[in-house]
């Protein structure tokens, strides 16, 4: 059975963290949910880690729902979540809804996510009276980078604090089930879970949160654009991938794969017929 945003509520009644994990492939998404994984999120970050742009501006509505409706074929047990792109909510609250109508019906999603505080709150209101679960995304939102300046923690003066936790308020009451805060002190993020009824899932912001969500790409070191100081690097995959290519174009070129271990055999009664048909055929061919 999948879990539900009702299964999400109880984790953080009963004190227990909540661990997400990005997805955009089949392979991703079984290792995430088979990891244990109570949330996949099918994030647009896949514009940096999948499709090798350097921000998340060019990924479309299209893109996500390709990626979303693998993730969520696949899976069978952890809640799906398919993030909104860049302008896909922010012309009206209507587009928002068809937009994340689309996302449910085509890629079969179990929520929405999308990036906004206090602004956002009609837009989340009339996505969630429509019956679509919203999880919310305060702090940095990647989507406007180039008006925030760059990667940067959030909510570090008096008055930017302030807004986030008006922005953590406002996106409660307006009905979102989960919250992703992101590039905040740990210490704000500590105080708006303490606040909020609904949980939190941080990214770069400490361990007070309700739950942590990472990137895939990062968490395993494939992604070498860049390592974010929230990430912690549980293995180096990257490293072992380029190991593992470089020694099978070492073996290719040296004659030194396939051995008969990867190859097949054919019986030695049809390999002497073949050899002799074709013998005889080269005979009739030189003697006319
Ligand atoms: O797009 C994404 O993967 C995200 C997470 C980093 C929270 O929004």
């Amino acid at each position: 059975m999948r879990l539900t945003i009702r299964d999400i509520h109880k984790l953080k009644a009963a004190g227990q963290k909540i661990a997400m994990l990005t997805a955009y492939d089949a392979v991703s998404a079984r290792l995430g949910e088979g990891a244990g994984a109570q949330m996949l999120l099918v994030g647009d970050t896949l514009g940096m880690v999948i499709q090798g742009h350097d921000s998340t501006i060019p990924v479309t509505l299209d893109h996500v729902i390709y990626h979303a409706e693998i993730v969520a074929r696949v899976t069978h047990k952890a809640l799906v979540v398919g993030d909104m792109p860049f302008m896909t909510y922010k012309i009206s609250a209507e587009q928002a809804l068809t937009n994340a109508a689309r996302l449910m019906q085509e890629a079969q999603v179990s929520t929405v996510k999308l990036e906004g505080g206090e602004p956002y709150a009609p837009t989340i209101a009339r996505i969630v009276a429509a019956g679509i679960p919203v999880m919310a995304h305060i702090g940095l939102l990647p989507q406007s980078i180039e008006a925030v300046g760059g990667f940067r923690v959030q909510g570090k003066d008096l008055e930017t604090a302030r807004q986030l936790l008006r922005d953590a308020r406002a996106v409660q009451d307006a009905g979102a089930y989960a919250v992703v805060l992101e590039l905040v002190p740990a210490p704000l993020a500590a105080l708006i879970t303490a606040e909020l009824d609904i949980p939190t899932i941080g990214i770069g912001a400490g361990a007070g949160c309700d739950g942590q969500v990472q990137v895939f790409h990062d968490l395993l070191a494939l992604f070498d654009a860049f390592v974010p100081r929230h990430t912690k690097q549980y293995a180096q995959i990257g490293a072992l991938i380029r190991e593992a290519l470089a020694a099978y174009v070492r073996d290719v070129t040296a004659g030194a794969f396939p051995t008969d271990e990867q190859s097949f055999s054919l019986s030695p009664e049809v390999l002497a017929a073949l050899t002799d048909t074709h013998n005889k055929a080269d005979d009739n061919a030189s003697h006319r």
